[in-house]
């Protein structure tokens, strides 16, 4: 690793890239090579579309844990790539804020609201902006609501719509477990966590997904989803129900209907992109990773355990833009000035070789990716996140225990943005099966054995504090979870009988 460059991106002078890997400015070779203005490495173009990770690993050889880099249109940023430096941003709000109209890009209309990463980065009156009491307030509104939620009967609905889907294609034989399972579950689960399930459609997971590709009907699909967020809170504002929506409505924020209707769409979005990936990549992690398959066939391997070496090996979001300096200050050896733009490298992060010098060693029990970010900003869902993960995979497995990959591994493909990687399809086979009962009482099923797959969900750990959301129950036990139930208000025992328990 070379010593770490002192120069600033947003100097005049010149940024500090190595003289033998970037050529200089004015090269013909800049537009293609995936060098842009001054020299310095693009995070956007053929080469990072390519292997951005390759191109992260390049600027850490060059600059070391923090490194000046370009993104669209040539806009400056430090790319965050150290573990440590990652987790000193995020941990240390007095001079790294996540508020973007402190950004000297936006202010001098480089990165404008026609910026291909502006629907990530323009400021927006929501928890993920804001910072202080304000962020206190309204993210503070955003937890309280979750603290509501009923973790064991959302991990029934999990089972439930997991076991849906495996019906749509039990009978053929085979699947594209991306397009088919991965990029429903989780809008499944979260329309019902919302208590909007009626608004399950194709259309409102299409839309979901076309928000956040920035493709040109991206803002048709904006206003699709915002509209039945909107009737949905006006709904609920009118009669609360036991749902997520009521429980923000009738928080001590007392948040607007337009604030209400903001944090939806941010809890929808954030955990459908984030969670339909990580689902893709554990399954195929399963599939495909020599690993899982000795430790899974051994018996040692646990779903939620996949889900994790799957956090630490290919995070959902590979990237945020971003956080923004308050200050000039330092890190990683980088003077950073304020209005700074910083990117928060999840992935580059992760693969970090200073907490992890062995990438091919298992993190089992260790928890310390970034993932989920950290500091006042940390991922308020990530249990739930978790959970659909866990339960959905782990449904799969015990209903299509012979699944396997119908194309060479090699075949496979994804599509890469600097925010995330998304695998392109997941096609696989397995043997014929009749479909299952899902209106019968959840989890109530007797279990088909497992002959391939030794998964198991981990048994309840006693230390987890009786109100934080419970590990992942059993997939298929014969009966309810052992665990003591907290007695139900009659409300919620005439909603559950209601709704066919
Ligand atoms: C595997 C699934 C998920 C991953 C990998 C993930 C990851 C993240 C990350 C990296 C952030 C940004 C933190 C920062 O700004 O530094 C975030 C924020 C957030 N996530 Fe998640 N997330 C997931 C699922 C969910 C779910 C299921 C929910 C809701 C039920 C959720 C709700 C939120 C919210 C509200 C924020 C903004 C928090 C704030 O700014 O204070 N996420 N998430």
């Amino acid at each position: 690793m070379t010593t770490p460059s002192r120069h600033s991106p947003y100097s005049a002078s010149s940024p500090g890239t190595d003289p033998a890997a970037a050529p200089p400015p004015g090269c013909p070779a800049h537009q293609s090579s995936g060098f842009g203005r001054d020299g310095m490495r693009r995070l956007y173009g053929p080469e990072a579309d390519q292997d951005l990770a390759g191109v992260y690993e390049k600027l850490r050889a060059e600059h070391g844990p923090v490194a000046p880099a370009l993104l669209h249109n040539d806009v400056r940023v430090w790319a965050v790539l150290g573990h440590s430096e990652n987790l000193h941003m995020v941990r240390t709000p007095s001079q790294y804020t996540r508020d973007s109209r402190v950004w000297s890009a936006v202010r001098d209309g480089t990165a404008g609201p026609d910026h291909p990463l502006a629907p990530v980065f323009s400021w927006q009156p929501m928890a993920s902006f804001v910072e202080g009491a304000e962020h206190q307030r309204l993210r503070g509104a955003v937890t309280g609501a979750m603290a509501g939620l009923d973790h064991r009967g959302i991990r029934r609905h999990i089972n439930r719509y997991s076991n849906k889907l495996l019906n749509d294609i039990c009978e053929t034989g085979e699947a594209d477990l991306v397009s088919q399972f991965a990029e429903h579950l989780p809008m499944m689960v979260m329309l019902h966590v919302l208590g909007m399930p009626e608004d399950y459609s194709e259309r409102m997971v299409q839309a979901a997904r076309d928000m956040i590709k920035g493709t040109e009907t991206a803002i048709a699909s904006n206003a699709y989803v915002m509209e039945a967020l909107t009737r949905h809170v006006v709904r609920r504002r009118a009669q609360p129900e036991e749902d997520f929506t009521s429980a923000l409505i009738a928080q001590p924020a007392q948040l607007t209907d337009d604030e209400v209707a903001a944090h939806l769409r941010l809890v929808l979005i954030a955990a459908y992109e984030a969670t339909a990936n990580l689902i893709a990549n554990v399954l195929r992690m399963v599939l495909t990773d020599p690993r899982f398959r000795a430790q899974l066939s051994g018996g040692q391997m646990t779903v939620p355990e996949a889900v994790e070496q799957s956090l630490w090996d290919e995070p959902p979001f590979s990237a945020m833009v971003g956080y923004f300096a308050k200050q000039d200050t330092q890190l990683g050896g980088q003077q950073i000035k304020a209005g700074d733009g910083l990117l928060l490298g999840i992935q580059p992060g992760n693969v970090d070789p200073v907490v992890r010098p062995d990438l091919s060693a298992n993190m089992q029990g260790n928890r310390s990716h970034l993932a989920f970010s950290g500091g006042p900003h940390e991922c308020p869902g990530q249990d739930i996140g978790r959970a659909i993960a866990d339960t959905g995979v782990d449904a799969l497995l015990m209903r299509l225990p012979d699944v396997e990959l119908r194309v060479d591994e090699r075949e496979l493909s994804w599509r890469s943005s600097i925010l995330s990687r998304h695998l392109v399809a997941l096609p696989v086979q397995f043997g014929k099966r009749p479909p299952q009962d899902v209106t019968a009482r959840p989890m109530s099923h007797v279990p088909t054995p497992r002959k391939h797959w030794e998964v198991t969900s981990p048994a309840p750990r006693p230390e987890v504090p009786a109100e934080a959301p419970q590990p992942v129950a059993p997939a298929a036990p014969a009966a309810e979870p052992a665990a003591p139930v907290r007695r139900k208000g009659a409300w919620r025992r005439f909603l559950e009988w209601w709704r066919g328990y």
